[in-house]
């Protein structure tokens, strides 16, 4: 409150003059000494506030009278008068607040806006002994609070770059306002007050708006009386999405791009910072393999090299951004490096020649060594791609350098190497001659094997003269026996790069000629130049069936001929069986056959699983030997079906073979053919002679009494069903007219003994025939113990032999 000193104001209001002499109950007035004060006060609305007449540690005034005037108005109205306990208060006077009057001061409580304007108070203050008339005067400013703010942006969203406003209004609130402004990022973080932005007034300007600028806004308002906070307001500002950055992992920069070795694990991964976020596709050599931020690649192939685009999309913008980079996939070449060591034309030289093609990028290859110098030469010094080649001079090589060649690539972190080892064989070529099959040509043959390089040897003739070509550790001279070349020499010279010297070896053919030595004529070629002979001979080829089968007990022929240009030199041909041992035409299981450029072999009464297997055919002359491998399948046959040489010989049982071994089977000798009782029918006894296995017996017959001049009949089989215990048989079914041949054969696993000899039947005795052929039963049954095993042995398989069974026990 401020206080003032102003002139008495006019006096108006009469009516208190009328009140004046009730009030102030007979006290004189002092009305010359009226005192005037003025001041201001401050209320808020709302609140409370107190007006007080005159100075406060003044004795409250015995009469006041409160009058007031709105700001702008000119009328007073009368608020409340009060003389001590008494009070009224105007009816009007709610229209201020809640007005109370206590001890002359006003108090107004629940202050409105309308009592913004002049309190006047009037009263008559007790003072030694008299009235004092007072007056004073409170100029009251109403402050109305600041509402809560609201803020309003000119767009919720907005691209950056736009032009951005946010407007901080308040409802109500006395001037003057400031405004102030709180940022807060878009996922919490400390609210900031945005630098440099009109932060003290209403509007919020953001121009031009960038990404850094979304978040949350709250503006607060103050004025004198308080200050008030808005609730946040949420600003989004689209953006991007910006150039993509890839990145690779691992990572593996080079020029131009990136690099992974094959099978490895790639990882791309993409950022293209964008609000809202990017939607990211990736592309690989223009084609789309993937969608998402992160595109990984599970042991890469070398067909996943390429580009690999990003692009991002920011989907609110409808906008696109892009990178590529190159990704390269590195891999080794196939297998590993292969070194090899090549004497130079003139054997003074070793190439060194290492190999190792393909990958990607190229192997890079190089040389190093011999081993106690290795130290020499470090780096890519001296590397090339893929072929390597070192000419090291043979003189300056010690017997047994080793030299490596070493390979790097980058997709092998160890590297790979090859080596090799220049050594030169001890000793000395050695000659030899030879003369082919027919002695039509005689091979000449230097050897001298060992070394890296190899060896290279030649032929010369005494003369010094070059005979055929140079070879490698092996040098054939085939020379046409023309009768010329008794007592001629020949020479094989063998070079190497890390021998100084040559070394040689002599032949000397035959006893020398008397006749003059003509030249010998060229094989095979009719050139005109009378050089020596020579011929190139090669290692024969072969050619066979790489397979024979055969049924048990049958014959396999194992057929091997040579082919090709060789095949009339007479290479020594042979057979091998299944145990490598060489098939001598000897033992009877194997007989051989041969040709000038053939050999058959035929195995004979193949035995199931022993003759099966691998047989090999070779044929061999003075440059080498090849060999081919036959194999024999021994089948089994199966009960039906079966073929053997005697034809429609049932099976036997199983448990009636007694003989499973092959050796020849015994001979036969017939002790009783006779017809029986009509010509229709014989009966035939025999024994066997000697020791062997057997299987059965099958009897034969035939016609005899041929014209004469006619070839005899063949042999037909009567019965090849026999087994092996039976000695005897009946036969029927035959002509009377005809007079019959027997013999009897045993039957060892499909191969026949010799023959018996051959019987005609003789004539039956007349009398007591059915006693003779009991007798006989009984006779043949206590006979042998073979025979006790063919009881035993039919009793069990009276099925199998039903006309064996009947024979026996017919009766
Ligand atoms: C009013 O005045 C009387 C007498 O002077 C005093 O007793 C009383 O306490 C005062 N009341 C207030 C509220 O000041
Ligand atoms: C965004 O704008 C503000 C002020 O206008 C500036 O300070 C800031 O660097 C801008 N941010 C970006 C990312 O451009
Ligand atoms: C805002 O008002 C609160 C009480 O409502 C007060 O504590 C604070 O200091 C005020 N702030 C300002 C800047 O006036
Ligand atoms: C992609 O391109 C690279 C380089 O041109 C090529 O090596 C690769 O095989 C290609 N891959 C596909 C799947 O097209
Ligand atoms: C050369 O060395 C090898 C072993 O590395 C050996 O066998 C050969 O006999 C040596 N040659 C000579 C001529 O000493
Ligand atoms: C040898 O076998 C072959 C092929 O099977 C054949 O042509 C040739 O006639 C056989 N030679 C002899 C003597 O059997
Ligand atoms: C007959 O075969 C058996 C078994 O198969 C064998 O033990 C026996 O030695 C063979 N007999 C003869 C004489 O070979
Ligand atoms: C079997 O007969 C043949 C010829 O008839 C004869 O050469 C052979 O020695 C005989 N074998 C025995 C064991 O008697």
């Amino acid at each position: 409150m401020e206080r003032g000193r102003a002139p008495p104001p006019p006096w108006r209001g009469p009516w208190i003059l009328c009140l004046l002499p009730a009030l102030a109950g007979g006290q004189p007035l002092a009305a010359g000494e009226a005192a005037y004060e003025e001041w201001r006060a401050t209320g808020v609305r709302g609140r409370a506030v107190e007006l007080s007449c005159g100075p406060a540690a003044a004795a409250p005034p015995a009469v006041v009278f409160w009058s007031f005037t709105p700001q702008g108005e000119g009328l007073p109205r009368a608020v409340a008068v009060g003389s001590g306990r008494e009070v009224a208060v105007a009816p009007g006077a709610r229209l201020l607040g809640r007005v109370t009057l206590r001890n002359g001061t006003l108090e107004l409580r629940e202050l409105r806006v309308f009592a913004q304007g002049r309190f006047l108070c009037q009263g008559l203050f007790p003072e030694r002994g008299r009235l004092r008339v007072g007056y004073a005067a409170v100029l009251l400013r109403v402050l109305v609070p600041v509402s809560k703010p609201f803020v309003r942006p000119t767009a919720a969203a907005a691209a950056e770059g736009a032009a951005v406003a946010l407007t901080c209004s308040v409802r109500e609130g006395t001037e003057p306002l400031s405004f102030s402004w709180q940022h807060q990022e878009p996922r919490g973080g400390p609210s900031v007050t945005p630098a440099g932005l009109g932060d003290s007034r209403a509007e919020l300007r953001l121009t031009p708006a960038n990404r850094s600028h979304t978040g949350w806004y709250i503006c607060t308002v103050h004025n004198e009386v308080n200050n008030q906070t808005s609730d946040p307001i949420y600003l989004d500002i689209v953006y991007g999405p910006d150039e993509p950055a890839i990145r690779v992992e691992p990572f593996s920069p080079e020029q131009g791009g990136f690099s992974a070795g094959e099978r490895e694990d790639v990882v791309l991964s993409c950022l293209a910072p964008s609000n809202p976020p990017s939607r990211y596709v990736w592309l690989h050599n223009g084609s789309q393999v993937h969608v998402g931020q992160t595109y990984a690649i599970t042991a890469i192939a070398r067909a996943q090299a390429g580009t690999y685009t990003c692009l991002a999309e920011n989907s609110h913008l409808q906008t696109r951004t892009q990178a590529t980079i190159v990704l390269t996939v590195y891999y080794p070449p196939a297998g590993s490096p292969s070194c090899s060591a090549l004497a130079s034309e003139d054997q003074r030289d070793v190439a060194l020649r290492c190999r190792w093609l393909g990958g990607f990028p190229l192997a890079r290859l190089r040389w190093v060594g011999p081993q106690e110098e290795e130290e020499e030469e470090e780096g890519l010094m001296g590397s090339s791609f893929s072929m390597a080649t070192r000419i090291q001079s043979g003189a300056a090589t010690r017997n047994g350098s080793s030299f490596s060649c070493l390979a790097s690539h980058p997709a092998l972190p160890l590297g790979a190497a090859c080596g090799t080892t220049l050594w030169v064989p001890s000793g000395s070529p050695t000659c030899a001659a030879a003369a082919t099959k027919g002695d039509e040509y005689v091979m000449l043959r230097c050897r001298w094997e060992g070394g890296t390089p190899l060896v290279t040897l030649r032929w010369r003739d005494a003369a010094g003269r070059t005979l055929g070509d140079p070879a490698a550790s092996t040098a054939v001279l085939v020379l046409s026996t023309d009768g010329s070349l008794g007592g001629r020499e020949f020479v094989c010279v063998a070079a190497h790069p890390l021998r100084a010297a040559a070394a040689e070896c002599r032949l000397r053919l035959g006893k020398p000629d008397p006749s003059p030595p003509p030249v010998p004529r060229r094989v095979g070629t009719s050139l005109p130049e009378p050089s020596p002979p020579c011929r190139r001979v090669e290692v024969p080829e072969l050619e066979a069936e790489s397979e024979v089968a055969v049924l048990e007990g049958g014959e396999a022929q194992l057929a091997c001929r040579q082919r090709g240009s060789g095949a009339g030199l007479g290479a020594a041909l042979a057979w091998y069986d299944p145990k490598e041992r060489e098939v001598t035409p000897g033992p009877a299981k194997y007989r051989l056959e041969q040709g000038e450029a053939w050999v058959n072999l035929t195995v004979r009464d193949a035995e199931w699983p022993g003759d099966s297997g691998i047989y090999r055919c070779t044929a061999t002359n003075a440059v080498g030997t090849a060999s081919l491998p036959v194999r024999l399948r021994v089948d089994r046959e199966s009960r039906d079906g079966r073929q053997g040489w005697a034809g429609g010989i049932e099976p036997l049982p199983a448990g009636c073979r007694l003989s499973a071994g092959y050796p020849a089977p015994p001979n036969v000798t017939i002790s009783k053919l006779r017809y029986t009782r009509a010509r229709t029918e014989v009966r035939l006894e025999w024994r066997t002679q000697g020791a062997g296995n057997l299987t059965g017996f099958v009897v034969q017959r035939r016609q005899t009494k041929k014209p004469l001049r006619e070839p005899p009949s063949p042999w037909e089989t009567a019965a090849g069903d026999i087994e092996p215990h039976s000695r005897d048989r009946r036969l029927g079914g035959l002509d009377p007219a005809v007079l019959y041949a027997f013999r009897v054969l045993a039957v060892n696993h499909r191969t026949a003994g010799h023959p018996s000899e051959v019987q005609t039947p003789a004539e039956p005795p007349f009398e007591a025939y059915p006693a003779v052929t009991g007798a006989a039963v009984a006779g043949m049954l206590v006979a042998t113990a073979a025979s006790l095993l063919a009881v035993h042995c039919l009793a069990r398989h009276r099925d199998a032999l039903p006309r064996l069974h009947d024979l026996l026990f017919r009766t």
